[in-house]
């Protein structure tokens, strides 16, 4: 399997690593855990949480296995416990739907889920993560007001 198909979108700004996403810290490469029967789990590295989803192709077949954020970005809850609709999950908190092929909420535009890219090592998936990097709000100001979020 090779890397799955790019991120949420997002605008590459100078000074970010290749491939971090906004608001993301250090990479680390994490072998993913045993999925499920039905292609799912979850795994927490350096204490952040994150759910793997398995997609069904189309007509044509084959699957893919996605990785994101375990936590929603609406009020926290547990995206690993989600049901799984038309290539989105839904949180069963209040039912925030997330687009897992692009991190987009179906059901609120000022939230997005972060993806994290999944590569094969040595015969085993890996996800490539990313901790969330959590901003004062003079950050959060100044980076609005250089049209960076
Ligand atoms: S916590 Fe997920 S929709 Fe509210």
């Amino acid at each position: 399997m090779s890397e799955s198909p790019a991120g949420p979108p997002f605008r590459d700004r100078p000074g970010r690593p290749p491939g971090q996403q906004p608001g993301s810290g250090p990479e680390a490469l994490v072998a993913l855990p045993d999925l499920d029967a039905r292609g799912r789990g979850a795994f927490v590295h350096e204490g952040h949480a994150y759910a793997v989803f398995t997609l069904e192709g189309d007509a044509g077949g084959g699957r893919e296995v996605v990785v994101t954020d375990g936590v929603c970005p609406h009020k926290g809850g547990p995206l690993a416990e989600g049901v799984l609709r038309d290539g989105a999950v839904v949180c069963p908190w209040h039912w925030y739907t997330f687009d897992l092929a692009t991190g987009a909420c179906r059901t609120a535009d000022e939230v997005s889920l972060r993806r994290h890219p999944v590569v094969e090592v040595g015969g085993r998936l890996h996800a490539r993560v990313s901790a969330p990097v959590r901003r004062s709000w003079a950050e959060v100001l100044r980076a609005h007001a250089r049209g960076e979020d």
